[in-house]
């Protein structure tokens, strides 16, 4: 029989961290059921931890923090300074508790805003972005990203297949057509920019990895 990646959440999470399922991961999801905010799908979060430990990134900005889930991954799995932009005032403050709690509160600085506005005002450099927020914006965000980047570093755009409806293999809805046309474009980009090398990888809802020349 072909092996089957399992899908629920938490048992899928269970079978392959079984003891790294600390509390405070625990607790973010069990809120995220409670209250059905949307985090990342379980073989994701293995993906971006798996990454994060192989790049051991130093910086890394996050775009769409939600209440704190993927944030807490990046800070379990790795040494670095979190910078992460959440829009919904509500996500962010839980988002916050979560990492104070943890004991993460010196590690993270959480942008409460637009990434549409805050993204071109953020300075410095990033060994690891990791692009979570609103779908259509991602080529808006991208140039911005690119320059944050440093050289080696890692863009990883998550829901980049969107259902399928990006590349055709789901059914598509008209009303996710200004959705589908931003990542449409989004990848588009990231493939046609020599100094980048991209791949998309059939995880969760489809995750985009790019990495900076040089
Ligand atoms: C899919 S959720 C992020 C999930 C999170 N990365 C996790 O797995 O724990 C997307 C988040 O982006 C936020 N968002 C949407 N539009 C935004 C914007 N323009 N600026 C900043 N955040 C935004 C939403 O409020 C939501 O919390």
């Amino acid at each position: 029989m072909p092996f089957k990646t399992p899908s629920k959440t938490s048992e899928y999470i269970r079978s392959l961290l079984p003891e790294e399922l600390d509390k405070d991961v625990l607790g973010i999801m069990k809120y995220a059921e409670e209250k059905v905010i949307p985090i990342l799908l379980p073989e994701t979060a293995a993906f971006l931890r798996q990454t994060v430990m192989l790049k051991r990134p130093e910086k890394i900005l996050e775009i769409g923090t939600a209440i704190g889930y993927s944030g807490m991954i990046m800070l379990k799995n790795s040494a670095a300074q979190l910078y992460t932009v959440e829009k919904d005032e509500d996500s962010a403050t839980v988002a916050k508790k979560f990492f104070t709690d943890a004991g993460f509160k010196h590690r993270v600085t959480v942008f409460i805003g637009d990434a549409c506005e805050i993204v071109p005002l953020i300075k410095g450099s990033y060994d690891f972005i990791f692009l979570d927020g609103p779908k259509t914006r991602y080529p808006v965000f991208y140039p911005y990203l690119k320059d944050l980047l440093s050289g080696g570093g890692i863009l990883l755009a998550d829901n980049v297949l969107f259902n399928g409806m990006v590349d055709g293999s789901g059914e598509y809805q008209r009303k996710k057509a200004t959705i589908v046309e931003g990542l449409d474009k989004y990848l588009k980009t990231v493939f046609d920019d020599k100094d980048m090398i991209s791949s998309i990888l059939p995880v969760g809802d489809g995750l985009c990895m790019s990495i900076k020349k040089g």
